[in-house]
Formats: structure tokens, C-alpha cells, sequence
């Protein structure tokens, strides 16, 4: 398939394992890349990951995308909820991008219920943990061989 997926991971993402595992599991941020990446290998695609807790590098390494890879893995963490420049760089990258949470959002906080990404990804999963990486994998794989 030779496909190239970035998964971008945002802030607090790389204490996973350790962090509040009640919500996000004992999962750690490198065996869930782990898992895509022997997942992604299976279909003849790659994949590489980017995390960061500067939203500026966030920005950087989304904006800088294009002609680098076919689609987008992201969970911008806390970001999601604040962050018009990771947006705007999502949706000024012009890739398909499949935005993914852990948890599941609208069963928490109130301020946790809106995205301000999603309206630029080609949708959202979220819920099912390190899982919904997979999940995400084969949505955009699946995007990408019908716009073949
Ligand atoms: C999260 C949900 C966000 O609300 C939170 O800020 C995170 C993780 C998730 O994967 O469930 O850091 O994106």
C-alpha cells in the first residue's frame, strides 16, 4: 500500500502508563505506537511519531506535513479544547487527519466536550483507549484507498 501515517501526540501524552490509568489505561504512549506501527506493517504502510507539550512544536510538526506523509493520526490532548493554531495547521496542511481520544470526552468534564479540531479532521474516535489508534489507522487507510 506504501502508505506514510504521522501520528502526533500532545501534551501530557507521553505519561501514559503512569497517568491516571483509571481513565487512560496502563497503556504506555510507546506501546500503543508500537502496536500501530506492527499493525500499519501488515498493510504495507509506516508509520512515524511525533509528541510534544509545546504547542508551538505541535503547530510546527503538523504545518510541515505535507509532501511528508498521507494522513495524520492526532490526539492534540488538552490542546483539542483550546488550541486554534493546531487547527488552523491541521487544516492548513491540507492532509485527511483522524483525530483520536482515549476517553471518552463527553462522558467527562464539560470543558472536555468540545473539539475544536475535529471540524478540520475527517473525523473523530474516541473511547477505546490505545485501540482507537488502530481504529484510526484503518479509517484513514480505508479513506485513502477510496480517493485512489
Ligand atoms: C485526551 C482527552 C483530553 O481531554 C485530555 O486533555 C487529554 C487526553 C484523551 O486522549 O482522552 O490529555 O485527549
Amino acid at each position: 500500500m506504501n502508505v506514510r501515517i504521522r501520528i502526533v501526540s500532545g501534551p501530557n501524552l507521553a505519561l501514559l502508563g503512569t497517568r491516571e490509568p483509571g481513565i487512560y489505561g496502563r497503556e504506555t504512549l510507546d506501546d500503543i505506537v508500537r502496536a500501530v506501527t506492527h499493525h500499519a506493517a501488515a498493510a504495507g504502510a509506516s508509520v512515524e511519531h511525533f509528541q510534544s507539550d509545546v504547542e508551538g512544536d505541535l503547530v510546527r510538526h503538523i504545518g510541515s506535513s505535507r509532501g511528508m506523509c498521507d494522513g495524520l493520526i492526532i490526539n492534540p490532548a488538552a490542546y483539542t479544547h483550546t488550541s486554534v493554531a493546531v487547527r488552523d495547521a491541521i487544516s492548513a496542511c491540507g492532509l485527511p487527519c483522524v483525530e483520536v481520544h482515549l476517553s471518552n470526552t463527553h462522558s467527562r468534564e464539560p470543558f472536555r466536550h468540545e473539539s475544536l479540531t475535529v471540524p478540520v479532521c475527517i473525523g473523530q474516535i474516541m473511547g477505546f483507549g490505545g485501540y482507537g489508534y488502530i481504529l484510526a489507522f484503518d479509517a484513514i487507510a480505508h479513506y485513502l484507498n477510496q480517493k485512489r
